[in-house]
């Protein structure tokens, strides 16, 4: 790396930089997000440096292993950086950050067990950072924190030793992340992008440096607050509408109207944007992003009605799965309790190796309960362990064989070809599709008991 220290309040010195491939990047959190973004900045010819507490990711890593197998099209461009060094990883804080200039966070926010978010990451290395930070540098939060985080927080954290001072010689600015787990590199090259910062310059600058690394349209913000609250907005919207359809699928189901249909023919009306209803909704993104906002609501002395019925709703749904399921056995006259029962995928949304705050967690826990021996099979943890079963090496006839039921839980498009009449074959032929991708009427004519989330 280059020890010419770039000027991040300068335009001019960044642009030499960018161009001269001199501007040093270290991305702090090298996960989901943060390790395709480093890759970005990275294959874009800077020295980019990924930092993180993880020491086996890290070494991982610099051993040649990309993490994210999941994320088509990222292997080459992981060899390919790593290859011609312009890629490493490192547990070292101390040593990267003042031998960089551009600090991206893609820290993670989760939330407690109170549905509390949970800020500790960012405080941390903010904490660091007004040791360690040199001055001139600019530091850009990726992750999805609340309104006012970084004006109310941040700032006054990396200036609390009182080396830098805000807008003088140290600069901040943020660019919410907002790509789709399994289509990460689809969504950088695709989606735009929000920037907000402390002064217009400095998102003047971060929108020049954006575009140098993924020319996406960048959509400027008047300040960092907006720029949150837009990122929450959007994806809350769809929390909402979750719940909206899951709450009007169950009342369909009594009418028997069929919610697939309702909403094929609703889609057709130019203003209507579709969601679709189900087992629950988690990840690291909607059910959090839900209760950041709720949060920012608590601290300003505000209710927001809507988004709190919402949670409920979705956190109602694996309920209502477990309804389903009790009702099938009712008319299959066979007894739950000492069943076994298959949960066809466990990833909170299709065709992703990811079980954070995933509904198919709840649902087997009630399961268990009800004294059900639970087995799983998802092609993303085939052979692995999770919530303490053994996940089943593949989705054989054998298998189907020894259950009383199967759940299909999330739609992994590899569920999506299963010929029906196979279930068919269980001890009691019972199936519960709660992603509404089996047709009713095969399930009729497989002669399978069958019940579909919102089918009537
Ligand atoms: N995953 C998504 O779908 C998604 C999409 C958009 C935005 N986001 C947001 O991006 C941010 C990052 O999410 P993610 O999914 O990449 O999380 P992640 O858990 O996959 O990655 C976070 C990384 O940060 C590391 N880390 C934790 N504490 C650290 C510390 N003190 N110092 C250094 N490293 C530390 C962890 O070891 C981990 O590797 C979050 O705010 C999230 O809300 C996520």
């Amino acid at each position: 790396m280059s020890n010419m220290k770039t000027n991040m309040n300068n335009l001019e010195d960044i642009l030499t930089s960018l161009n001269s491939k001199k501007l040093r990047v270290c991305v702090i959190g090298i996960g989901r997000i943060g390790l395709p973004t480093a890759l970005s900045f990275a294959k874009s010819g800077l020295d980019t440096i990924g930092v993180d507490i993880n020491e086996n990711l890290v070494q991982n890593i610099n051993c040649g292993n990309f993490p994210l197998k999941d994320e088509p099209g990222y292997q080459k461009i992981f060899d390919d950086v790593i290859k011609n060094k312009k890629f490493s990883a490192t547990t070292n804080i101390e040593d990267a950050v003042p031998n960089s200039d551009l600090i991206l966070l893609s820290l993670p926010t989760p939330m407690d067990e109170n549905n509390i978010p949970d800020y500790s990451a960012l405080r941390t290395v903010a904490s660091k950072l007004s040791d360690i930070l040199s001055p001139n540098s600019l530091v850009i939060v990726e992750s999805t924190i609340e309104p006012g985080f970084i004006e109310d927080e941040m700032i006054s954290i990396i200036t609390k030793s009182e080396r830098l001072t805000v807008k003088e010689n140290f600069f901040i600015g943020v660019c919410p992340e907002n790509a789709n787990p399994g289509e990460i590199l689809h969504d950088f090259t695709n989606l735009p992008r929000l920037v907000g910062s402390i002064t217009p310059n400095i998102t003047k600058i971060i929108k020049s440096i954006y575009n140098f690394v993924f020319s996406v349209e960048l959509i400027e913000m008047p300040n960092c607050k907006t720029a949150n609250a837009v990122k929450l907005t959007t994806n809350v919207f769809r929390d909402i509408n979750i719940a909206f359809v899951s709450e009007l699928s169950l009342m369909f189901e009594k009418l028997g109207i069929d919610t697939n249909q309702v909403l094929e023919a609703a889609k057709k009306k130019y203003n209507f944007q579709v969601h679709y209803p189900g087992a629950g909704v988690g990840g690291p993104c909607l059910p959090i992003n839900s209760y950041q906002l709720l949060n920012t609501a608590r601290r300003t002395g505000v209710k927001l009605d809507i988004i709190e019925s919402g949670r409920k709703i979705n956190e109602k749904m694996p309920d209502h799965v477990i309804d389903l399921t009790i009702d099938a056995f009712k008319e299959s006259g066979t007894s739950l309790e000492g069943s076994n029962i298959l949960i066809l995928g466990i990833s909170y949304k299709p065709d992703v190796k990811d079980v954070q705050l995933t509904p198919a967690e709840h649902i087997i826990k009630k399961l268990k309960n009800l004294g059900v021996n639970v087995h799983i099979y998802d092609p993303y943890f085939s052979s692995t362990k999770k919530f303490d079963i053994k996940i089943s090496e593949s989705f054989s006839l054998e298998l189907l064989e020894k259950m009383n039921a199967t759940i299909i839980v999330t739609a992994h498009e590899e569920f999506t070809k299963i010929n029906i009449s196979k279930f068919s074959k269980m001890k009691t032929p019972i199936l519960i599709d709660t992603r509404g991708i089996v047709d009713p009427v095969d399930a009729q004519n497989s002669q399978l008991i069958f019940r579909g989330l919102g089918r009537g």
